[in-house]
């Protein structure tokens, strides 16, 4: 039973979250002592916690906060639309705001990519995904096309089927069986690629993508329906494609016939600089995934960017998509969605990103002169710093000094010190950070700063 007895009573609110809030991927045991950490406002790329304490932002929250915190005249829209029309099915009805938004996402969006499905997560987005690209080749008459290939560490979302397509291990025995059909291939980790290639970026981008042809031979082609790509992969550091890697994995899936899904959950709405990753790098996804900056968090929302040709068989006849979520495309967020891209255009943060990035980039690079940091990779605003025992020989840490390192003492140290980044041992430990757009050097300085700091002492304790 809680503790609030109506609707103006105060609570205790550590008691309450730690008797009430399930936590996610959260070891909810490392509560029973300590408080949870309870942030209560934001404004611009800063945080406060119920005491006041401020925290620069470097995660945007988790990828999502692109236009920074504090955004009245978003606050504004969410509560003209539901003044106006809280809620409406995207089930046989539209309503203005899905049918504006979805306008200007195929005006966005590369090439073709000019319908849109909406959802309210990424992890929706990636299950709709799949389950178009099978529902296309069901209505193509090309049945057995059921498989996507995924790449090692990739994190694709949580629910089952896109559980089914993330490449973690780590996550998914507690909900075995899963989906059949989840085919793995190698990630683009260039700072650990396998020695024959490890000589040549580019030649080790065209290997890793040649694995996926491979992948697709081994499976069959005529079982592969798919494959998930995020343009910067996320887990396991920040791995950036190779030069050449997208275009050769383009005409790989085009050999095949294999749809080409670009996971933009994270890369999309300006991260990388450019409103889509594969804009950045130059390829045409056939489906293409997105959520979280879409809305920079103001409400929740996801969706599918669809080519036209994948499109064209779910046009005649009977042929109907099976498939819908009840607040997928909700009024106030699809309102919301246009209100922050509104902010994007007049305040230029696509330029802001491409303007600042190299001095980002610059920044975080100082702290290669620390003997815990490894190797510094990204692009845009989204680097991750891998952590290693030993510079020369590029040896990581152990699973016991993982634990130690990371949440033994870095997560709450940076927290601590004021910085909100990610501290994350499901590849090899990396501390990750993807600030909001409106960043500028003084908060680069503000995060190298903290880092340095706090690496040190690290450092010192392993
Ligand atoms: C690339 C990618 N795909 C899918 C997801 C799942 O998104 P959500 O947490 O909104 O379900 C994430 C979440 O971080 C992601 O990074």
């Amino acid at each position: 039973m809680g503790n609030a007895i109506g609707m103006t009573a105060e609570i205790d609110l550590q008691q309450a979250a730690k008797e009430h809030l399930w936590l996610h991927f959260t070891r909810m045991s490392s509560y029973g002592s300590g408080d949870v950490p309870l942030i209560v406002r934001g404004e611009g790329p800063y945080v406060y916690d119920e005491k006041g304490k401020r925290y620069l932002d470097g995660l945007a929250g988790l990828f999502v906060s692109m236009v920074g915190h504090g955004r009245t005249e978003i606050a504004q829209a969410a509560a003209k639309q539901a003044s106006e029309l809280a809620y409406f099915p995207l089930w046989s009805y539209a309503h203005p705001s899905a049918i504006k938004l979805a306008d200007r996402l195929a005006s966005l969006a590369p090439g073709d990519l000019n319908r849109v499905f909406f959802t309210t997560s990424g992890s929706e987005a990636v299950e709709s995904a799949w389950k178009a690209a099978k529902a296309y080749f069901k209505l193509k008459g090309e049945p057995s096309r059921y498989k996507v290939i995924s790449r090692d560490l990739a994190y694709h979302g949580t629910s089952m089927g896109a559980l089914a397509v993330t490449g973690l291990y780590a996550i998914k025995p507690d909900f075995e069986p899963l989906p059949p059909g989840g085919v793995r291939v190698p990630n683009t980790n260039f700072y650990r690629a396998p020695g024959f290639v490890a000589h040549d970026e580019a030649e080790f981008g065209i290997w890793a993508a040649d694995e996926i042809e491979r992948a697709i031979l081994r499976e069959g082609p005529e079982t592969v329906a798919a494959v998930f790509l995020e343009p910067v992969q996320n887990s396991g550091g920040c791995f950036p494609p190779p030069p050449g890697y997208f275009q050769r994995v383009r005409e790989i899936c085009d050999r095949y016939g294999v749809l080409l899904v670009s996971d933009e959950v994270i890369c999309a709405f300006g991260r990388l600089g450019y409103y889509f990753g594969s804009e950045r790098y130059g390829y045409q996804p056939d489906i293409l995934t997105f959520a979280k900056g879409v809305t920079s968090g103001y409400s929740p929302l996801g969706g599918m960017l669809v080519r036209d040709k994948v499109m064209e068989p779910f046009l005649s006849g009977s042929a109907t998509f099976l498939h819908g979520i009840t607040f997928a495309g909700h009024p106030v967020s699809t309102a919301v969605a246009l209100a922050n891209l509104d902010v994007f255009e007049s305040e230029d943060l696509l330029g802001n990103v491409r303007a600042n990035e190299d001095a980002f980039r610059a920044t975080l690079e100082k702290l290669k002169d620390l003997p815990i940091v490894g190797d510094v990779r990204g692009a845009g605003y989204f680097y991750g710093i891998e952590l290693v025992k030993d510079k020369d020989t590029k040896e990581t840490f152990d699973d016991d000094e993982s634990e130690r390192l990371l949440r033994g003492f870095l997560s709450h140290a940076l927290f601590e010190s004021g910085l909100v980044c990610r501290a994350d041992d499901r590849g090899d430990p990396v501390v990750q950070l993807a600030p909001p757009l409106i960043c500028t050097q003084e908060h680069f300085d503000e995060m190298e700063q903290i880092l340095r700091a706090t690496l040190t002492e690290a450092w010192k304790r392993m």
